[in-house]
């Protein structure tokens, strides 16, 4: 029988309308409640204390609108004072180091993370390195610069300084995350160990370790295939490919090394990723703890990779011993369990792009920022494509899981 053609054409139609194919639903885990929005500075790390308060940075090494620029509404550290209220921390002067130079040890300059420790104090890194302001070049370090600075939370001042040699923190090196361990016996103060990747993108990439006490430091692991980005690395964001695009260098894959970091709960071991990599490695303590002619191939030998866990940036660790890393490229935070070597899905969210930083709090809940990394200047095509606020968001750790307390 002959079928008018239109007659045909509605029939399919109706029949294609009806056929429902099963999809991405895009979410997965527990609820995001939403602790900030960030409308003023591009923000990378969150640190939250033991009575909830919450102090976040702003890197002008990774953005240089915050770098200093003579305005009271950049700094490098704040305090989180309201849902949009950033106040800066520890004071507005520390903020504002003198001159265009790096060295100011009173000062802070490019901070990339703050960390909150056992006891409650917060820990800021400064790289000491900024971009200048029109973007073009990062400034090198100089002696002064690079430091870890540990500030009373009783009485908001400093109370340790700890500045890091030339040959431990190199003029291209980028210091860029950092984890406690205040267990006595684990250095020869007796105050603790912190561990810090350097993250550079054109030198030398490595861990960094710092006994708290002494103020001395050292590296490990320099140059090894398993803290630098891997070649060709690309993440892809949204679907988006996200290739490096700083403005004075040709267009490249993610160049970025040893960046998100995080201890195992009983402190024994070291976890670590590159940000151009989508694996995860680490390494016993003891062994990055030893500085002796042979430790360094010791310490090499030690290393475990325990295979891709997804393109993350920040890490941290709960009381079950669970590893929390972003997989960016699928929206979400996964959990590690070295227990069975296995990663999967925490928590997903179609509002999540790039997990910066984690902070696990003694409330229970994993703290972390997403800020667009993938949309900055940074990344290609080089535009600004980000839209404000940034965001801070929660979730409920699962069974029970809270902050580890290493003291
Ligand atoms: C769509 O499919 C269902 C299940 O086969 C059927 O019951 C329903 O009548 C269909 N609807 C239309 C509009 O074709
Ligand atoms: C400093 O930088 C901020 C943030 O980019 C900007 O709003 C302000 O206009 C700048 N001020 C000066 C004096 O350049
Ligand atoms: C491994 O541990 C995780 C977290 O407890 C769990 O969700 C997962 O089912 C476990 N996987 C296997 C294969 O045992």
């Amino acid at each position: 029988m002959h079928i008018p053609w239109v007659f045909f054409c509605a029939l399919a139609l109706v029949n294609a309308g009806n056929i429902s194919f099963i999809s991405d639903p895009g979410v997965y885990g527990p609820q995001l409640e939403i602790e900030h929005a960030y409308y003023g500075q591009w923000p990378t790390g969150i640190a939250v204390s033991s009575t909830g308060r919450k102090f976040s940075n702003f890197p002008g090494g990774l953005d240089p609108a915050n770098t200093y620029n003579g305005s009271n509404d950049v700094f490098t550290v704040a305090e989180l004072t309201s849902l949009t209220g950033e106040s800066a921390y520890p004071s507005l002067g520390m903020n504002h180091p003198p001159g265009a130079g790096a060295n100011y040890q009173d000062y802070l300059i490019g901070v990339q993370s703050v960390v909150i420790d056992s006891l409650d104090r917060l820990w800021i890194l400064d790289t000491g390195r900024v971009l200048t302001p029109d973007g073009s070049s990062l400034v090198y370090a100089s002696f002064g610069g690079p430091k870890l600075i540990g500030v009373d939370l009783n009485t908001n001042r400093v109370f340790k300084t700890i500045l890091f040699p030339s040959t431990v923190a190199y003029p291209d090196s980028y210091l860029n995350d950092v984890r406690f361990d205040l267990r006595p016996d684990v250095s020869e103060s007796g105050e603790g160990i912190a561990y810090i990747t350097d993250s550079s993108s054109e030198g030398r990439n490595a861990i960094i370790i710092v006994d708290l006490g002494s103020g001395e430091s050292w590296r490990h692991l320099e140059l090894t295939k398993w803290v630098r980005s891997q070649n060709q690395f690309l993440p892809f964001i949204w679907g988006q490919p996200i290739y490096y695009a700083q403005a004075s260098r040709p267009v490249s894959y993610w160049p970025l090394g040893s960046d998100g970091i995080a201890l195992s709960a009983d402190g024994e071991r070291l976890y670590w990723g590159p940000l151009g990599s989508r694996y995860l490695y680490s390494v016993p303590t003891v062994l990055l703890r030893k500085q002796d002619p042979t430790s360094e191939l010791l310490t090499q030998q030690g290393v475990t990779s325990h295979g891709e866990k997804g393109a993350s940036d920040g890490f941290e660790t709960d009381s079950n011993g669970f590893i929390y890393v972003g997989n960016n490229e699928a929206n979400s935070v996964n959990l590690f369990n070295p227990k069975n070597g296995t990663t999967t899905p925490f928590v997903r969210d179609p509002r999540i792009n790039w997990v910066d930083t984690m902070s696990i709090a003694t409330d229970g809940y994993l703290y972390f920022t997403v800020n667009q990394i993938n949309l900055a200047p940074a990344s290609y095509p080089g535009t600004d494509r980000r839209v404000r606020p940034f965001a801070l968001f929660k979730a409920l750790l699962p069974g029970g899981g809270t902050k580890v307390q290493l003291e």
